[in-house]
This record gives C-alpha cells, structure tokens and sequence, in this order.
C-alpha cells in the first residue's frame, strides 16, 4: 500500500438507489416499503420549476413524518448555477429533522462546487446542532465534471460515492444516444470478412471510458461508484446487462428509475451463492498456504496469491452486509 492511507466511506450497501420526484408524494411511501437499499427525493430535474416549492415542503414532511426504516434517505437538490439551491439545502436541513442521510448534488464541475455546497451544510448543521452528519453523493455528468473528477473526489470528508449521470453527460458530450444509458448500434466494430465472405458486427458500449474513469476516481479516494439510470423501463434484460458491465468494472450499484429496476439492481450486484462459496474457498486455501511458508498455491488448477485473499475478503464482506440488511 501506499504511505498514503484513503478512509473509506461509511460502509453501506448501494445496490439499488430509487428516484423519486419530489412532485409525486404519493410515490414516497411506495419507495420508502421498496426494497431498495438507498432512495432519493428529487428536487432537481424530475422537478418542473413552477412545482420546486411544493416538492421542496412534500419532501420535508416526509424526512418528519414517513417511516424509512433502514433505508439510506436522500435528496438530490438542484444545481448551483440555480436560484433554487441554497434554499433547499437551508430549509431541507433547518426543517427535515434528523432522519436525511445524505445529499446528492447534481452536474458538479469543480471540487469547489462540493466546497461550496459543503461550507452551507456545514453552517445549517450547526445551526440546528444536526447530530449525524450528512454524507454527499456527487454526480458526475459534464464533460468538466468528468475532467475534473479526481480533485472532486477528494474535495470533502462528506463525499460517499460518485454516479455517472449518463443523460446529462452526454447532452454535456454531445454523444449521440438512442435510449437513456443504453447502447447504441453506431458504436461497433464490423470485422473483416470470414473465409465465406461473412462479417460480424460487434456492439460496444459507448460508455465504456466514462464508467471505467469514475470507478478509478471513486475507488482512489475511498468513495462508491455508482452507474446512473437506465432510462428503458419496460426491458429488464437490457437493464441487467448494463447493470452488469458495470459490476464487472467495480460499480457497487445502479439506479432505478421505476420500482421494477430495484429487484434487478439489488440481484446484479449481490454476490452469488457460487462466488461466496468460491471466496471462502480462497480464503481457506490461503490460510494453508500461509501455514506452509508459500506465498502462491493453486486452487481448482488456477493460481491464488495474496491479492486473490483481498479480492475474497471484499466479496465475503458485501455478502454479510447484505444478509444483515
Ligand atoms: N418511486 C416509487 N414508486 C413509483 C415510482 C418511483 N420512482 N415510479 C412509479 N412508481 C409506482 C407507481 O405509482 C405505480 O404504483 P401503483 O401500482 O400503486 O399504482 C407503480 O410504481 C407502477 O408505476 P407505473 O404506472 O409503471 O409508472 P408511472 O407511469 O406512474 O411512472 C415514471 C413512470 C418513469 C414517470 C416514474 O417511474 C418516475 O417518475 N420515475 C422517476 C423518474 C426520475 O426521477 N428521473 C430523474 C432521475 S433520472
Ligand atoms: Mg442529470
């Protein structure tokens, strides 16, 4: 390791995380008896200006009133470069009570954003002599919010995960997309032709580099990564293999935009039966080998080494905090 110590993020599990419109109360207590691991109250973009301020009093009477349960509960609040934003952080605070875990700020382009946003919530809590602090999620969904993404990363004790916002990230690109966080048929390889004069075309995913940058800023600094919304409700298949290329890259959850995406997320991104059972393997396997002297062994014909024990240990880990949920 390096000399360098990152503290990790509260740990909490992020499979699934439900959008909510701030506008549609009648959804709140839908959410809030889902099994969804973490649910936000929008205030932000599901939200048209003429509704802010209704949603902004519909969401505090829930942080007062709703029973969340175990759930992690936050609000995403609108933009900086909005007149809408102080307020709903001051009143959210000043008025939500206790129960508000976190705050999720949207399209931020600087770490100075996160300063910014942090210096307000830090005087509302003390203002109010807020016992539990409140974390931030950061959504990463400009081009400079993505070119930016390490200094943000870092740019306060609050911050717990980053989530690519793939909508607005590819207005702020200028990607040519077909459906919100799907592929698209554009994007591929066409290989030259076989021995019978037969070529292939090979889908990619567009958002290969963008998922693949933000894990590395997030993991860098302790955070969660976290893949953004699938905009399809209607095609669960398309959902999963998104949620799994994800997976596969070190996200530790995804969004849901409707209530039927929250089983899926909370499947893709729970160990397996198998993989548990595989780690635990590992790691006993490792453990005669440390009694031997060796550093190396084989299991099953393949080679485990002690970054196989950390890889193991991390999955048996997620796998007790989802059994205690
Ligand atoms: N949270 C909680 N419950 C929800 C929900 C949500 N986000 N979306 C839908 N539901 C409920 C509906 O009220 C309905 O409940 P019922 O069976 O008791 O009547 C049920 O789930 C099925 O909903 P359905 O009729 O299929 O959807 P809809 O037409 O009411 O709404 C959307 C579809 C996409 C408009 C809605 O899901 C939504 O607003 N999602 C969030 C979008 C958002 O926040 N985007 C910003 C972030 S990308
Ligand atoms: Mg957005």
């Amino acid at each position: 390791m390096s000399f360098t110590i990152i503290e990790p993020a509260p740990a909490r599990l992020n499979r699934s995380e439900l959008a909510v419109p701030g506008s549609r109360p009648e959804l709140f207590e839908k959410a809030a008896k889902s099994s969804v691991d973490v649910l936000f109250l929008d205030l932000e973009d599901a939200v048209a200006p003429d509704d802010k301020e209704k949603a902004r009093r519909n969401i505090i009477q829930a942080l007062n009133e709703l029973d969340f349960g175990k759930k992690t509960v936050s609000v995403r609040i609108n933009g900086l470069d909005t007149h809408y934003m102080y307020r709903d952080v001051v009143d959210v605070i000043e008025q939500g009570g206790d129960r508000l875990d976190l705050i999720m700020i949207p399209k931020v382009g600087t770490a100075a954003d996160v300063y910014a946003v942090d210096m307000l919530v830090t005087q509302c809590e003390a203002a109010v002599k807020r016992k539990k602090r409140i974390g931030f999620e950061l959504i990463i969904e400009t081009a400079l919010g993505m070119a930016n993404v390490d200094a943000i990363a870092a740019a306060s004790k609050r911050n717990e995960s980053l989530h690519f916002g793939v909508a607005d990230y590819a207005a702020s690109t200028r990607a040519r997309t077909t459906n919100i966080g799907g592929p698209n048929a554009l994007y591929s390889v066409l290989t030259d032709k076989d021995d019978a004069g037969a070529r292939a075309v090979h889908w990619g995913d567009m958002w290969h580099y963008a998922i693949a940058r933000l894990v590395v800023a997030a993991r860098a600094y302790g955070l969660r990564p976290i893949d953004g919304p699938f905009g399809d409700f209607s095609d669960p298949d398309g959902y999963k293999a998104q949620a799994y290329r994800a997976a596969v890259l070190g996200c530790e959850g995804k969004w849901a935009i409707h209530p039927s995406q929250v089983a899926l997320a909370n499947e893709v991104f729970s160990p397996s039966e198998a993989e548990v059972t595989k780690a635990r393997r590992i790691l006993e396997a490792m453990e005669q080998a440390k009694r031997e002297g060796k550093g190396a062994v084989a299991l099953d014909g393949r080679l485990i080494d002690i970054a196989s024990i950390r890889q193991a240990e991390v999955l048996v880990r997620k796998a007790e905090q989802v059994k205690s949920a």
